[in-house]
């Protein structure tokens, strides 16, 4: 289940010469990284708003429109500005059930200038399904994605 994670990196920076509008760019990149990635039931972007984490752009079944920073992995993920890999949801104190059929998850944290925009989260029905290269390499693309919407200079979605 490998992912070439170089190759979307140029996908994404291909997207953002065309047009870099944040909230366009968001969608397009969940679009592309969903579409990559296998063995994935939900994936998407959550945006910083205040105390909270509010539902961005995804690709998956209808999910929790609010998360409070600390709360859940997305806003533990968010305080920490560290990215987390769960091999096991159910075992992750305070995870928050969106969509049943998640059995694991990652969350990378979307940072700017030191400022945290919100978290990527990926969702998969299997268990342990995110490697530590899949950590490496969606931490690269979140990495390549922030500078394209930095570029763009008009702030997040
Ligand atoms: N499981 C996440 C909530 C978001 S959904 O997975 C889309 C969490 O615990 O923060």
């Amino acid at each position: 289940m490998t992912v070439d994670y170089d190759l979307l990196g140029r996908q994404l920076v291909g997207l953002a010469e065309t047009d870099n509008d944040p909230l366009a760019l968001s969608a397009n990149f969940v679009a592309l990284l969903s579409a990559a990635m296998p063995a994935i039931n939900w994936l998407g972007i959550y945006v910083a708003r205040g105390e909270d984490l509010v539902l961005g752009p995804f690709q998956g079944l209808p999910a929790c429109v609010r998360i409070p920073l600390g709360q859940g992995v997305c806003g533990t993920a968010a305080v920490s500005r560290e990215s987390l890999r769960v091999a096991d949801v159910h075992e992750f104190d305070g995870h928050i059930a969106c969509d049943p059929a998640s059995n694991s998850e990652l969350v990378v944290p979307l940072i700017a200038d030191g400022r945290l925009l919100g978290v990527l989260d990926i969702d998969s029905p299997l268990p342990a399904r995110f490697t530590a290269d899949d950590q490496a390499g969606v931490e690269s693309l979140c990495r390549h994605f922030v500078e394209q919407i930095g570029r763009a200079g008009t702030g997040f979605i």
